[in-house]
């Protein structure tokens, strides 16, 4: 192939800042001397916890990853249609965009597909992702960023012609409600008439399958939310013992969410050397490491509404445990 001849469509925009370890430090202190305990879950995905996410969404008793996927690949043309047949699609946390195919190939069919960005943590990630897709879909542009969204969100690009922000997986779901409200309401002040958001989220449902969906029997999930201790231990230089500790999930029905927690077996202290902090943990003493918040349409709305948004499609898996949501300014 010659030189350039795909290249021309890829422009990567990268805005690390190098600051991340030093953000790390100062999020991990907080959370190890704050009352309750309590982690970012962020942090769970290293290579290893990246691998056991793949794991989780394959297992039987996590539906949310298939429901996702089945909307996607029965809706998409129908979400596209309602979402005003939109130029440019972007995606919050496109990773390797395996989902996102489905919209793509739609917007491909209905003759509106310009341009894809791709917003994600993950430099290489992206760039693979890139020219896979540059390949697959031809003429298509590619304008990816990398960044933490949660920081550089003003700096999506403004394609013309209406543009369709996914934000896919359930994540909206992990943010505390102020923190969600913040951060829909700075995608709503980024958004003109023409572009919608795509949201995906679970639904409220019977606790049992909640807690089983976050308490798997093969024991992956508890091994997935350990791991984020073994990621301390190395980027912080602590020693915790993983084995030290249990994975608990329960549902908050008042609030409407997965609580899940790392719950300490015995009295025991832990040496953050990084940090130079040491940690006492009492015999039985939770730290929070996740929220996952589920949905109704109703709550939605007034979630969207909190934000200054509101919603304007609805899309479900037949057994209805998860939505895909259309919303615009
Ligand atoms: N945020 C995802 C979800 O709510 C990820 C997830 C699945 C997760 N299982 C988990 C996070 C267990 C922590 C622990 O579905």
């Amino acid at each position: 192939m010659r030189a350039g001849s795909t290249a021309d469509q890829i422009e990567i925009d990268v805005r690390l800042t190098g600051a991340d370890g030093a953000q790390m430090a100062r999020e991990v202190r907080l959370g190890l001397t704050g009352k309750p305990k309590e982690l970012a879950p962020k942090y769970f995905y290293d290579e290893r916890g990246s691998q056991l996410f793949e794991r989780i969404t394959e297992l039987p008793e996590y539906y949310p990853t298939r429901a996702e996927r089945a909307i996607l690949a029965d809706c998409s043309a129908e979400i596209l249609a309602a979402a005003g047949e939109p130029a440019t699609l972007v995606e919050l946390g496109s990773g390797s965009a395996a989902k996102t195919r489905h919209l793509l190939s739609a917007m491909q069919e209905a003759g509106c597909l310009r341009t894809y960005v791709p917003v994600d943590i993950s430099e290489e990630i992206t760039h693979e992702t890139a020219e896979a897709l540059v390949q697959e879909y031809p003429g298509l542009e590619v304008r990816g960023l990398v960044c933490d969204f949660e920081h550089d969100l003003e700096r999506i690009p403004n394609g013309g012609g209406g543009r369709l922000v996914a934000f896919l997986g359930g994540t909206i779901g992990t943010l505390s409600p102020d923190a969600r409200r913040e951060f829909l309401a700075r995608l709503a002040a980024l958004m003109g008439p023409a572009d919608r958001i795509l949201l995906g989220t679970d639904l409220v449902k019977e606790p049992a399958r909640l807690e089983a969906a976050y308490d798997d029997s093969e024991g992956v999930t508890a091994e997935f939310n350990r791991n984020v201790l073994l990621v301390l231990n190395r980027e912080l230089d602590a020693d915790f013992d993983p084995d030290a500790f249990e994975h608990v999930a329960r549902y908050d029905s008042a609030e409407a969410r997965m609580d899940i927690r790392l719950r300490s077996l015995a009295d025991q202290t832990v040496r953050v050397d990084a940090l130079d902090l040491t940690v006492r943990f009492l015999a039985g003493e939770e730290m929070r490491t996740e929220i996952s918040s589920k949905f109704t349409r109703e709550r939605l709305e007034d979630v969207y509404a909190e934000a200054g948004l509101a919603l304007g499609g609805w899309f479900t898996d037949p057994a209805g445990d998860y939505a895909l949501s259309l919303a615009s300014v």
